[in-house]
């Protein structure tokens, strides 16, 4: 009776080892599916499944305001380099630096004002009014492209409104998006959720997001993430 129940328990013990490492082992390597079968949506994924690296294009949106200074006195907008770049547009800058990847500006037809209570205004006005703003940019060869990096700026609790001309324009099915975004405190809002809802083909990583007054800091941060992601060069 007693060696019954010991060798149940050494049983136990080996199945529980099993378990844990086939866990561990299917974290490690394929990070997109694990994600599929614990998560509730198959486009979740936490980093880049090994070996499946392509070519990645970094994609972002940014309006470098006019007044104030700069990030510390809640501009938007960052020197580096002696460059005056919006602070998203900046960890663009360190994105594809950083992974080899080439820069892709999202602009609008029209021009955003530069002052802060311009820009809230005339955002507001298009949200109000459900606008698609016309994209003066295109991706000429978007499919040499399997991964894509977009940034933006949270614009009133959401993604600014040129993205979702720009999600619209593309089908990214089969294709992988990494978001990024800078902000004032509300990090992503529900923006990953909702372009996870208009590519429901792609893979949607959770992304990375940096507080506006943290950006002129932010590069080790950035690094560190896009090492965990598996796409640091
Ligand atoms: C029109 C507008 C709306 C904004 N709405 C929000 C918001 O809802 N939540 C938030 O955390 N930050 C908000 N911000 C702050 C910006 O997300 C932040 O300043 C960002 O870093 C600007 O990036 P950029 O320089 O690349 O344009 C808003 C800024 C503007 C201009």
């Amino acid at each position: 009776m007693k060696k019954g129940i010991i060798t149940a328990g050494i049983l136990a013990i080996i199945v529980c080892a099993i378990t844990a490492y086939c866990r561990a082992d299917g974290n490690k390597t394929i990070s997109g599916e694990t994600a599929a079968t614990e998560s509730p949506s198959a486009q979740q994924a936490d980093y880049i499944t090994d070996g499946t690296q392509g070519k990645a294009l970094v994609v972002y949106f940014s309006v470098p305001e006019t007044d104030g200074v700069d990030t510390s006195s809640g501009a938007s907008r960052i020197v580096s380099d002696g460059k005056i770049m919006g602070n998203t547009q900046y960890i663009a800058s360190v994105i594809g630096e950083a992974t080899g990847s080439a820069l892709f500006e999202l602009k609008t037809a029209h021009t955003y004002p530069g002052s802060h209570k311009g820009l809230l205004d005339a955002t507001k006005a298009e949200i109000d009014n459900n606008v698609r703003p016309e994209l003066a940019a295109h991706i000429q060869n978007f499919n040499d492209y399997d991964i894509f990096f977009v940034g933006f700026p949270n614009w009133w609790y959401d993604m600014p409104m040129p993205l979702y001309s720009f999600f619209d324009e593309y089908d990214f099915g089969g294709k992988t998006i990494i978001p990024f975004c800078t902000h004032g405190g509300s990090r992503f809002s529900g923006a990953v959720k909702t372009i996870r809802n208009m590519e429901k083909d792609a893979i949607v990583l959770d992304g990375y997001a940096v507080a506006r007054d943290l950006v002129g800091e932010a590069r080790p941060d950035v690094l560190n993430w896009l090492e965990k992601i598996g796409m640091l060069k």
